[in-house]
């Protein structure tokens, strides 16, 4: 886990989120240990055969905005979700799953967990290290991700109630986006490119979305009261935007319940215009990533959220 805290005499919020490439991709630091696990990464990222070089250091800096996010005077943490399970259908061997096989278990049953469950549970042994930790406010984390890190990111805070606010930054399909418009990729396109990353039963509504028994709005919803972000990319259509804002939107009526406003209405906002309050939607100018713009709304959200915490709890 690399984690930069600013010099403050009080415990500061913190950011926390996986990474891609490994923690020295998160900034140009010539100290940050290379990641040891296996990497999902090509050469001209600097990974090679799925191990970081040099050259992969500083290379994802960009999406961590550790300066700025030091600077507004939160920590920034973050760990390669290679380390917790490598990102491929290996049969779950060779990650966290085999660590909880009953005897005699060699996969997890249709019900279990896959990898992004795997990343989302890795993510709370992380926060447990924050908790021990004197320099941050553990009551104080937000959890981030960017696509199926941002998928993660808000299994993750339904799932560990400790995680403050989330952020999920281009998560799509199975993230923020709605399953059942089938627009953009769809659970079967997901299920077959990335067979591993969900429980076995999901596979079940490969082409049969409309028998879901839920939708991701609800994924949402259970993040309640908490604060959540969704952002959405004006070019990253494979992530359905419209369909990551419906989804928001879709979740006010839990936050209602306590007394807390939501995106606020059914029309999606102008690019590059931020909308709502304890559920905050944006989509930005661009392609799929996550860049110093969004990471500002991020930064103000987190201002407001984060600091004035007692405030909602
Ligand atoms: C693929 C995948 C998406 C995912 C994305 C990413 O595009 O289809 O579901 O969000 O990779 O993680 O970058």
């Amino acid at each position: 886990l690399l984690l930069y805290i600013p010099k403050s005499e009080r415990a500061v919020p913190a950011f926390l989120g996986l990474n891609f490439l490994g923690n020295q991709s998160a900034h140009t630091d010539p100290a940050i240990r290379m990641c040891g696990a296996w990497i999902s990464g090509k050469p001209e990222a600097g990974i090679v055969d799925h191990k970081a070089t040099e050259a992969s250091r500083g290379a994802e800096a960009s999406r961590w905005q550790i300066d700025e996010v030091v600077g507004r005077g939160d920590a920034g943490a973050t760990m390669c979700c290679g380390d917790i399970d490598p990102d491929f259908d290996d049969g779950f061997q060779n990650g966290a799953h085999p660590l909880f096989y009953c005897e005699g278990q060699t996969k997890p049953e249709p019900d279990e967990w896959g990898t992004i469950a795997a990343w989302a549970w890795g993510l709370s042994r992380a926060l447990d290290y924050l908790e021990t930790d004197k320099s941050i406010d553990a009551k104080r984390v937000a959890v981030v991700g960017h696509s199926r890190l941002g998928k993660t990111a808000l299994w993750a805070a339904a799932t560990d109630p400790r995680f403050a606010i989330a952020i999920s930054n281009n998560s799509g399909c199975g993230g923020a986006a709605l399953s059942k418009r089938i627009f953009g990729e769809t659970v079967g396109m997901i299920n077959e490119h990335f067979p591993h990353w969900f429980c076995g039963n999901f596979h079940k509504y490969s082409g049969h979305e409309d028998q879901l028994p839920a939708d991701q709005h609800e994924l949402i919803a259970l993040i309640a009261p908490r604060p959540v972000y969704v952002a959405s990319a004006s070019e990253d259509k494979h992530a359905d935007p419209h369909g990551e804002f419906l989804s928001a939107r879709a979740a006010d009526p839990a936050y209602r319940l306590f007394g807390l406003a939501g995106v606020g209405t059914d029309d999606m906002p102008p690019i590059d215009h931020p909308i709502g309050d304890a559920i905050r939607y944006h989509i930005r100018t661009g392609k799929h990533d996550i860049t110093a713009y969004d990471w500002q709304q991020y930064l103000d959200f987190a201002d407001r959220y984060l600091r004035k915490k007692s405030d909602w709890t």
